[in-house]
This record gives structure tokens, C-alpha cells and sequence, in this order.
């Protein structure tokens, strides 16, 4: 609960952690498995303004157009659905962390503009606590590569609008991404676009994932994990190019927490909301600073509140 309390207050450092979590931090900064260099600058008490700010100027969202190789050569610019640009009013992005059950928070979820739901959360039968309406999915790419997700025939990703994303080395060599992505989502990938050409499927520039982790890194003394942001954290970023005002449900764990992993699924790991694989604590911490939710929305339902890119005046 210490860590809960920190972030409620803004103020969290990996020693808060448990032993075995800070021994798996300790571990991926070792492994770097993406090579990851990081010679920025790390100021960990930028105001909100300023946090904001560097938001708006450094996190544009950048999805793959096809524009360079090896992917114009692949036919990906014909591919490619043109560019994400809808702007919405209110948006909400339902984490899938199991501190949602109970929540009741259902209705008020439904009542954004849009709604933004991750990987394979289902909504069915958990309506009342994580609503119904879906306007993107963002997945990792082991929901296309992993046969028991079912990509191309389940319905959870049917006449929504899809966003998904793979770790290139974070010197963004596209070539060796192609290679060797985590996961192959681009054999998926194109094999979607042709059966359903009407439907919207992003793949996101690797140079956008990496400069949002620069961006976590940047807010941090501590050495974060060189690994990926969480989807979490991708979707709550990307919402905040096309909303005027981004509500976040269960990022920041409310009064619930507890360490079932996801709502759906009856699996128990801390891990899921403290992060041994990505920089979650720091993501999190990150968001909450920049958040103006009173303590009551956070305490209760587990919600914090962004501006979108529009109404950061810099
Ligand atoms: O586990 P999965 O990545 O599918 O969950 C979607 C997102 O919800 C995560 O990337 C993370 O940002 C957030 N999450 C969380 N706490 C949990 C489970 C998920 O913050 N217990």
C-alpha cells in the first residue's frame, strides 16, 4: 500500500517496491534487451506545465505510412489506412487492471465521446463496471501473432477502429524490426488489410513508442526499465492528440487495487500494476503528476484527468 499512497501523492522510487520487483528492474536495465542509450536530460521536478508542454511538443503521435523501407517497398503506403485525425470531445481509456470490478463505473465510461480499450479485454458481462461502447483497441502484437486470440475472426476487434504496436531496437533500424519484430504482427497485418480494407488498422511508428519512453525517462533520476511503455500508457498519450479532454479509469490504482492482475481473468500478479517488464511505477507516476482529478475521482473511482494536446497552450 505504500506505493499506492506514493503515487496518490505523487511520490514513488523503486524502493518501494517488493524485493522481487526491484530485483526484476534490476535485471532488464542489465539485459537492455533493445540497446537502448539514453544521454538525455532526467529533471524529476518539472511542473505541470512544463510536463505538459513537453508532452505536447515531443509525444505527436507517428503511426507506419509506408514511407520508408523496407516498408515503401513492400507496398505498405498503398496498405496503410490514411492518417488518424478524427478529434473527439471527451475521451475515456479503460485500463484492464482488476481494480475495476466493482467499480459501477460502467455508465460513465459509455458517456465519452470515445472509448479506448487494450489487447484482449472483453467487455461482455463486465458492463457494468468497464461499459460497452469501444472506439479503438490498442494491441500489443502478440494479440495478431497468437493464434488463441482469434485476430482475424473474433468479434472484440470487429468495426472498431485498431492501433497496433511492436518494439524496434530503440535506434529505430526498421530494417532489423522488420526482421525480427517481438512478435510478427506484420504477416497479420497485411493479411487484415486486405480482408477488411474499410476498416481503420494502424500499426505505430517504433520512433513513437521510444520517444515516449525518452519522455518517462526524461521525468526520472532513477534508471526506468529499457523496455516499452505499457499499452496503458501508449493509449493514454495517443488520446491526447485527438481529445479535448482525456479521463483515465484504473491507471492510477483507486481505493480497489489489490493484485488480481485484470478484471477478466482470474490471475493474481503485483506486477501487472507495478511493472517488472515496463516502466510502469514511472509511467504511472508521470500521469499523475500531470493529472488534475481531484483526490476524490482518484480515491474512488481510480480516474485521473488530462487535457488534450489542443488545450496545452505552450
Ligand atoms: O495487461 P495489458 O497490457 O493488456 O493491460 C492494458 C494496460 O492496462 C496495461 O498496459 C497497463 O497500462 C494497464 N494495467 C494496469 N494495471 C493492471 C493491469 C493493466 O495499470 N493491473
Amino acid at each position: 500500500w505504500s506505493v499506492v499512497r506514493g503515487l496518490w501523492k505523487g511520490q514513488v522510487s523503486s524502493k518501494m517496491l517488493s524485493h522481487r520487483l526491484q530485483g526484476a528492474l534490476r535485471d532488464y536495465v542489465h539485459s537492455n534487451k533493445h540497446n537502448v542509450l539514453y544521454k538525455g536530460q532526467r529533471k524529476a521536478n518539472k511542473s505541470r506545465e512544463e510536463m505538459l508542454c513537453q508532452m505536447k511538443q515531443q509525444a505527436q503521435l507517428r503511426t507506419l505510412d509506408g514511407s520508408e523501407q523496407p516498408f515503401a517497398h513492400l507496398g505498405f503506403k498503398q496498405l496503410a489506412s490514411s492518417k488518424l485525425q478524427k478529434m473527439y470531445t471527451t475521451c475515456a481509456v479503460v485500463t484492464s487492471a482488476g481494480a475495476i470490478l466493482n467499480s459501477s463505473l460502467g455508465r460513465e465510461i459509455d458517456s465519452h465521446d470515445a472509448v479506448v480499450r487494450f489487447n484482449a479485454a472483453p467487455y461482455k458481462g463486465y458492463e457494468k463496471d468497464v461499459g460497452s461502447k469501444t472506439t479503438i483497441r490498442i494491441m500489443n502484437s502478440q494479440i495478431l501473432a497468437n493464434p488463441k486470440h482469434n485476430f482475424s475472426s473474433s468479434l472484440l476487434y470487429k468495426d472498431i477502429t485498431l492501433v497496433a504496436w511492436d518494439p524496434a531496437p530503440y535506434n529505430i533500424d526498421l530494417h532489423k524490426w522488420y526482421q525480427q519484430p517481438d512478435y510478427d504482427l506484420f504477416t497479420p497485418y497485411i493479411n487484415h488489410r486486405k480482408n477488411f480494407p474499410e476498416q481503420p488498422f494502424y500499426i505505430l511508428h517504433p520512433s513513437f513508442i521510444w520517444k515516449l519512453w525518452d519522455i518517462v525517462q526524461s521525468n526520472t533520476k532513477e534508471n526506468i526499465q529499457p523496455n516499452p511503455p505499457s499499452s496503458g500508457f501508449i493509449g493514454i498519450v495517443m488520446m491526447m492528440n485527438f481529445c479535448e479532454e482525456v479521463h483515465v479509469y484504473e491507471y492510477i490504482p483507486s481505493m480497489r487495487q489489490s493484485n488480481l492482475c485484470h478484471y477478466h481473468e482470474k490471475y493474481y500478479d503485483v506486477a501487472c500494476t507495478f511493472g517488472a517488464y515496463h516502466p510502469l511505477l514511472y509511467e504511472k507516476l508521470l500521469i499523475k503528476r500531470m493529472s488534475t482529478a481531484t483526490e476524490e475521482d482518484l480515491k474512488k473511482k481510480g480516474k485521473v484527468t488530462l487535457p488534450g494536446f489542443s488545450k496545452i497552450n505552450c
